[in-house]
């Protein structure tokens, strides 16, 4: 039985995590967080732990000896924005605190999200390249750099085997994100599926890089499934779209579907994101694909919102 620790367990990505891990691993998973969980998984621990403190941090994994770790706690871009201090301290010195732990620990395998939100307004709009081009002018993003070079930091200096992926805009339902600035996809989608018109927060042509959960899954996975990786930070994106395609969509599902536009601080965040990133890389070196495409996305969506399992 692998031992997983797991932070940031009640949000978007971990609560997905924890699902997928229970169907697919034989493993003895602790969850942790600084909320309570709404629900508890059947034979998943669950307990308090603050990424920013380091001495309890370091006292839940000696305790625990994780072999497997997923980091995913984080503030993410729009919440990022209202205090930069708090931003910081959740995000890099958290990460340091998980991967010194790591370390003392003696972690087989970290993994680590970063995000699109490493590219900032120099970098080439379409087809991102995975390098050289991390000029981010966000909290989040400025984190998240940090963050990447601590993992390159910590494989060359100490040979800890951490893995990272650029999440784009994930389109889910199980826990809704409500921090980010690709939030518009699901919020549209849900609104779409209640019957109410979406008053969105970006402009209808702003196109950026998204996935669906379950291929998001499903390809990290994968890479923390192989043996050995070329690199430590890998783009993911299933799509490119922008909130005025995603509403000619549903409406061609939903006829009566309503969408008002009012942008606010949000879309120049967006702006200084690329619309595209190249995942070359990633299919190359050990074969990401995905399974949705935008229409399947919203379609699956959907009939989760009408006919919930
Ligand atoms: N979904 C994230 C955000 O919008 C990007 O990684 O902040």
């Amino acid at each position: 039985m692998v031992r997983i620790l797991i932070t940031g367990s009640n949000g978007q990505v971990g609560s997905e995590i924890i699902e997928f891990l229970k169907k697919t691993t034989d493993c003895n998973i602790l969850a942790t967080d600084i909320t309570q969980p709404k629900e508890q998984v059947e034979g998943v621990q669950y307990e308090y732990m603050d990424v920013k403190e380091r001495v309890l941090v370091e006292s839940i994994f000696k305790k625990f000896k994780p072999e497997n770790v997923y980091h995913l706690a984080a503030i993410l871009s729009a919440t990022g924005e209202k205090d930069p201090v708090v931003t910081h301290n959740v995000n890099s010195t958290g990460t340091i605190n998980i991967l010194s732990a790591c370390v003392t620990n003696g972690v087989q395998r970290a993994f680590i999200p970063s995000t699109i939100g490493v590219y900032g307004p120099e970098t080439p709009k379409e087809n991102a390249p995975v390098d050289n081009y991390s000029l981010p002018t966000t909290m989040y993003g400025i984190t998240k750099v940090t963050s990447e070079m601590l993992f390159k930091y910590y494989h060359s200096r100490y040979n800890l085997d951490v893995r990272s992926v650029r999440y784009p805009g994930l389109i889910s339902y199980k826990v809704e994100p409500t921090a980010g600035t690709t939030d518009f996809s699901v919020d549209m989608i849900k609104h779409a599926a209640m019957g109410k018109k979406y008053t969105c927060y970006l402009k209808s042509d702003t196109r950026l890089p998204m996935m669906y959960m379950p291929d998001a899954m499903s390809n990290t996975m994968k890479l923390m499934y192989q043996d050995t990786v070329k690199r430590r930070v890998y783009n993911f994106m299933s799509y490119s779209t922008s909130p005025g395609e995603m509403e000619e969509i549903i409406r061609n599902r939903i006829p009566n579907f309503q969408v008002e536009y009012a942008p606010d601080y949000r879309q120049a965040i967006a702006e200084s994101w690329p619309a595209s990133i190249n995942i070359e890389d990633s299919v190359n070196d050990w074969g990401f694909n995905c399974k949705f495409d935008l229409e399947k996305t919203i379609d699956d969506m959907l009939d989760h919102y009408t006919s919930p399992a």
